[in-house]
């Protein structure tokens, strides 16, 4: 991706999108360092008829964080306040979110949820990781769903990376946030307290690859997406793998 093409891109958001790269140095790409801390900036990954899914890579250990948005209202909802509270509110409120849903609690994830709360964002967590938080606002619930600009998300609860580990379904697009529960090439850890290797598995057999098609595309918190078409022919041989 080209510094061109994101500044393009944050051009078509935004009216006056100079402040926003101005105050940081570019150092290659879409890579910037503002005060020696490493910011992806937002880019648009997919877009369909009703949404527009835009992504940033923050912190340590490159977290996605996406952002949602009505292509009817632009009104937008974020998944895992992951890192650089700054910089994801700035984004936050310009793409007129007001929910941001946490896909599990581990620290990589919730690095900026205290931040986004403090400038007024609910923030949801599933109930068995809502103590790995510093605080939160409201409970995720199997089944639920929240409805913006028109669209609908649905949260699907899938123990074993931790207990209280959440998918998040975009209605009428395929697109599915899987945080650390999947990934292209396979589950996530279950090594870390609360991981249980046989509950991923139940999770990503009964909860998602029973009920999903191959076209719908997989959003994991870390790296490149993917398809149940591409990670369906390999779901025995991870069972087989283990932990
Ligand atoms: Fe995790």
């Amino acid at each position: 991706m080209g510094l061109a093409t994101v500044n393009f891109y944050i051009i078509e958001l935004y009216p006056n999108p100079i402040k926003t790269l101005s105050n940081r140095d570019v150092v290659s790409s879409n890579h910037r360092v503002d005060e020696g801390v490493k910011v992806e900036a937002f880019t648009k990954l997919f877009e369909d008829g009703s949404a527009v899914v835009n992504r940033c890579v923050v912190g340590d250990l490159d977290n996605n964080v996406y952002i949602v948005t009505s292509k009817s209202t632009g009104e937008s909802i974020l998944i895992d306040a992951a890192d650089e509270g700054d910089y994801l509110e700035e984004f936050a409120k310009a793409l007129k979110v007001r929910t941001v849903l946490e896909t599990h609690g581990h620290y990589d994830h919730i690095g900026a949820v205290e931040h986004l709360r403090d400038a007024g964002f609910e923030v949801v967590v599933g109930k068995e990781d809502a103590f790995l938080l510093p605080s939160y606002d409201l409970l995720a619930a199997d089944g639920e769903a929240y409805e913006f600009g028109g669209l609908t998300i649905e949260n699907i609860s899938t123990p074993g990376h931790t207990d209280g580990s959440f998918c998040f379904y975009l209605h009428g697009s395929n697109f599915l946030f899987t945080g650390d529960t999947l990934f292209p090439g396979g589950p996530g850890a279950t090594h870390f307290p609360g991981g249980n290797f046989g509950k991923i598995m139940d999770s990503l057999t009964d909860r998602l690859f029973n009920r999903f098609s191959d076209d719908v595309i997989i959003l994991p918190g870390h790296g490149r997406y993917t398809t149940f078409g591409s990670e369906r022919p390999h779901l025995e041989e991870w069972a087989l793998r283990g932990d």
